[in-house]
């Protein structure tokens, strides 16, 4: 019985020490050299986290929807579809630097069942957004991606005009009350 080669590796780096030896040229590595190849498992990080984000909006916007706050339920929906794109955005970028996007991940969202506590979990997870790209910007600069590191910038403003968002949403409960709030959101 023939045995099959245990290591391919050596015996193509012998081949090709040969060629090198006998001055023929060493043929390199094929495609386009992407800078941002190494950026693809912090991509798929994010990418994971934003599906995490549209499933809490999805539920947010339901419930809302369900409680007839309608002018509420309608600026979620604004985020939700600014999640979806993120993820577009994402996922495009990673299948392009030669990754594959996953989309199988574990999901952890967290449902607030009252206004004040989805506006809490909303805000928690859009913070963490926030640490997650402006981190993720860094490691594109190492990577020398810069059309990488300008889709992060630009999907952390997003992220930060969420932020901003909520808090003014909460600003707003804290002056006229819970009860109050809620009625200009009908
Ligand atoms: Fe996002
Ligand atoms: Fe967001």
């Amino acid at each position: 019985m023939s045995q099959v080669p245990q290591n391919i590796r050596a015996i193509v780096s012998q081949a090709l020490e040969k060629r090198a030896a006998e001055g023929t040229p060493v043929p390199q590595e094929s495609g386009p050299r992407i800078p941002g190849k190494a950026l693809v498992p912090v991509l798929n990080t994010l990418l994971t986290s934003e599906f995490v984000a549209i499933h809490q909006y999805t539920g947010h916007y339901a419930i809302l929807k369900n409680f007839g706050y309608e002018k509420l339920a309608k600026y979620v929906l604004e985020h939700l579809n600014d999640e979806r794109r993120h993820t577009d955005m994402l996922a495009y970028r990673i299948a392009f630097l030669g990754g594959t996007p996953e989309i199988s991940a574990a999901l952890d969202a967290s449902l607030g069942m009252t206004v004040p506590q989805m506006f809490a979990n909303d805000l928690a997870k859009e913070e963490g957004a926030v640490t997650a790209y402006n981190d993720s910007v860094v490691e594109a600069v190492n990577a020398k991606d810069t059309v990488t590191r300008e889709m992060l910038e630009s999907i952390c403003k997003d992220e930060d005009h969420h932020i901003d968002e909520i808090t003014t949403y909460q600003g707003q409960i804290e002056q006229m009350g819970l009860g109050q709030f809620l009625v200009t959101q009908l």
